[in-house]
This record gives structure tokens, C-alpha cells and sequence, in this order.
């Protein structure tokens, strides 16, 4: 279950939603947690989880270890601040700021390099949705990314498959939209590293995820676990879907 704040919460908004949402999920273990801050928090949050299961992730990670790239924030960097995940091609990532198939690949790669676990976005828009590109979409996605990383990298990864309608919009994709897009995913793992590592991939959901819908959609066995936004911020919500 793992909360992507975006781009919100200070360090010490972080310390303060860490207080309240420890004692929430003390006995979640059941899964795992990840809560993914902005980078200038990931240290405020390494140290409120300390003593807990709750792990931090990065929003994205530099495919280079260190250099001349302004802006950019490498892998030992996350690790050094107590990290240990980090999402990867965020489909706001690939709106806005020029993500492509290839820099996913080549941060994942580097995400793996530097020991952090990539959560890998992945997720069609409305118009391919409407035009019944979704499998093509994701096919795409795959093969020219994801696909790239050996077969050892690949057991190492989380895909979450988030369909860029759904994503703070209110419209969660039914149970049965996210599974069908699982299975679809999965099957493309299947066909490229084998039944076995397809079958063991953990592959999230995520948009407009809340506490009213999460049961249904974590009822899917296709549905391994969730990626959430909006809902996270909040500790009493975030608490609530981790203890669905
Ligand atoms: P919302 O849960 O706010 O729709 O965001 C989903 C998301 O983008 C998580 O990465």
C-alpha cells in the first residue's frame, strides 16, 4: 500500500502526519507500506518511520549516478536520505515533464543500481481509453520500456498500472477495468520473462483510490495493491485504506 504525496507536505507537515499515522497502522501486517514524499521531506519521514514498518520512496530518480544534471536527484542520494523505493514514470512525469519509455527504463535501471525498489507507472489517457488503444498502450509502455531490464532486474520491480483518467479525478477505474488491465500486464511480463516471474510480479492500482472503493478493488486477485494520492495525505484516510 503506498501513498504518493505529489507535490505536498513540508518536512514538518511530514513529521506531524508521521505522528498520527504510526499508531494507525501499528498492527498492518498484513503488507507492506511505502509513503512517498517529495524529495526535501524523504529524510523528515526516514526519521518519523524509524522503529516502524513504514518504508519512504523517492517520486523519481536520476538515471545517472551523479553529474552536470541540474535539477536532477540521483539514486545513492535517495539511498543516503533512507529511502528504500522510489516511483518511477509517473504519468505526470510523462505529461509534463517529458517522460518518455526510454528515461523510465534508463531511471529504473539506475533505481536498481543504487538498491531502491521502482514502483513503474504505467496507465493509458482517456483518448486511448476511448479509442480502445488501452492494450496497445500498455503494450507499448512495456516493451519499450520496461522490457529492457534483464530478467534478474525485472523479479526487483512493482508495476503500478494507473490510468491517467482516473488519476485525481474523482473516476476510479471499476474492479473489473483495473483487473483486465492487470491481467493484461502480467501477460506481457508472462510472455517475456517466463510464467513464473510474470505470475510473482506485484502490480498496484492507483487513482482516485479512497477508503469507500478500496475493498472492492483489493478483492481482485489481479489487484496486488494500491498507489494512492489525494487519499494519502490524509493519516485517518491513508490508515483506513491500509486497513481495509
Ligand atoms: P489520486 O489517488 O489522487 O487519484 O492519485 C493517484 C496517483 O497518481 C498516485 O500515484
Amino acid at each position: 500500500m503506498a501513498g504518493n504525496w505529489k507535490m505536498y507536505k513540508t518536512p514538518a507537515e511530514t513529521t506531524a502526519f508521521f505522528q498520527k499515522f504510526r499508531p494507525l497502522v501499528e498492527n498492518s501486517g498484513h503488507c507492506e507500506i511505502v509513503v512517498c514524499p517529495a524529495f526535501l521531506s524523504l529524510a523528515a519521514a526516514v526519521e518519523a518511520a524509524k522503529g516502524s514498518t513504514i518504508r519512504v520512496g523517492a517520486q523519481n530518480v536520476a538515471w545517472a549516478k551523479e553529474g552536470a544534471f541540474t535539477g536532477e536527484v540521483s539514486g545513492p542520494m535517495i539511498r543516503a536520505a533512507g529511502a528504500t523505493h522510489v516511483i518511477v514514470g509517473h504519468s505526470e512525469r510523462r505529461q509534463y515533464f517529458g517522460e518518455t519509455d526510454q528515461t523510465v527504463l534508463k531511471r529504473t535501471q539506475a533505481a536498481l543500481e543504487s538498491g531502491l525498489a521502482p514502483i513503474v507507472c504505467v496507465g493509458e489517457c482517456l483518448e486511448d481509453r476511448e479509442r480502445d488503444r488501452t492494450e496497445a498502450v500498455l503494450e507499448r509502455q512495456f516493451l519499450q520500456g520496461i522490457a529492457g531490464l534483464t530478467e534478474h532486474r525485472f523479479a526487483n520491480i512493482a508495476i503500478a498500472y494507473e490510468p491517467v483518467w482516473a488519476i485525481g479525478t474523482g473516476k476510479t477505474a471499476t474492479p473489473e477495468i483495473a483487473a483486465d488491465a492487470h491481467r493484461a500486464i502480467r501477460a506481457q511480463a508472462a510472455a517475456k520473462y517466463g510464467k513464473t516471474a510474470g505470475g510473482s510480479l506485484r502490480i498496484l492500482y492507483g487513482g482516485s483510490v479512497k477508503p469507500d472503493n478500496v475493498q472492492s478493488l483489493m478483492a481482485q486477485p489481479e489487484i496486488d495493491g494500491v498507489l494512492v494520492g489525494g487519499a494519502s495525505l490524509d493519516p485517518v484516510s491513508f490508515a483506513s485504506i491500509v486497513n481495509f
